[in-house]
């Protein structure tokens, strides 16, 4: 199965799936960014994988601008699509387009703390747990259906910084793992609950 990568920042998310993917058979095809400026963009060309750019000004709204990444990214083959800290809701039309096949992974365990500045707020909340999902998109913010978790104790760690170095080691494991086994057919819905994913 082919992958694409939609991107907004430095990539390490992006790398740990180049790392792990590339030269088997489920590959990375191609990587776009609604950023002209990730750091991402850079680890992508090394690995002599195709990029493009898709900024926000350039469209009217963001059907145009997710359908255009749509087009692309399906014109470049790619089945599975991972959002690598891609920091931008996507529209309807571009998740419809690749239904139960678009993978985010978020800084923590959800449902709790979605969206924006998740890291901050659970050190200000004051968890002792933390931790990095994977998830299916849907059309709300980080809801979709959970494909895999996991927990880390933060001890007496408070600075969000340092939380989010412990969170990235996980999931440069965990992300590439949950990519490929769906790439290996290896995920579905429980029939008595389609919100339940099983995986393996
Ligand atoms: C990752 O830590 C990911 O969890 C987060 O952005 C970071 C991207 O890092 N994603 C979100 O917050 C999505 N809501 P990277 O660019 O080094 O892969």
């Amino acid at each position: 199965m082919n992958v694409g990568v939609l991107v907004s920042g430095r990539g390490s998310n992006l790398q740990a799936l180049l790392d792990r993917l590339q030269g088997g058979d489920c590959q990375v095809v191609a990587v776009g960014s609604n950023k002209a400026e990730a750091p991402a963009l850079r680890r992508a060309r090394e690995a002599d994988v195709p990029v493009r750019v898709f900024p926000h000004a350039d469209y009217a709204d963001r059907a145009s601008h997710d359908l255009a990444m749509a087009d692309w990214l399906q014109a470049r083959g790619a089945e599975i699509i991972v959002l690598a800290g891609y920091m931008a809701l996507l529209d309807s039309v571009f998740i419809g387009r690749f239904p139960d096949r678009i993978v985010n992974v978020h800084p923590s365990l959800l449902p709790a703390f979605p969206g924006v500045r998740a890291i901050e707020q659970a050190v200000e909340y004051g968890v002792k747990v933390f931790g990095v999902t994977v998830h299916l998109v849907d059309e709300g913010v980080d809801t979709g259906a959970i494909l895999a978790q996991r927990a880390i104790e933060l001890g007496t760690m408070s600075d969000p910084a340092e939380v989010h170095q412990h969170l990235q080691r996980i999931e440069h494991e965990l992300l590439p793992e949950v990519v490929l086994r769906m790439a290996r057919g290896e995920v579905r819905r429980d029939p008595d609950n389609p919100r339940r994913l099983l995986v393996g």
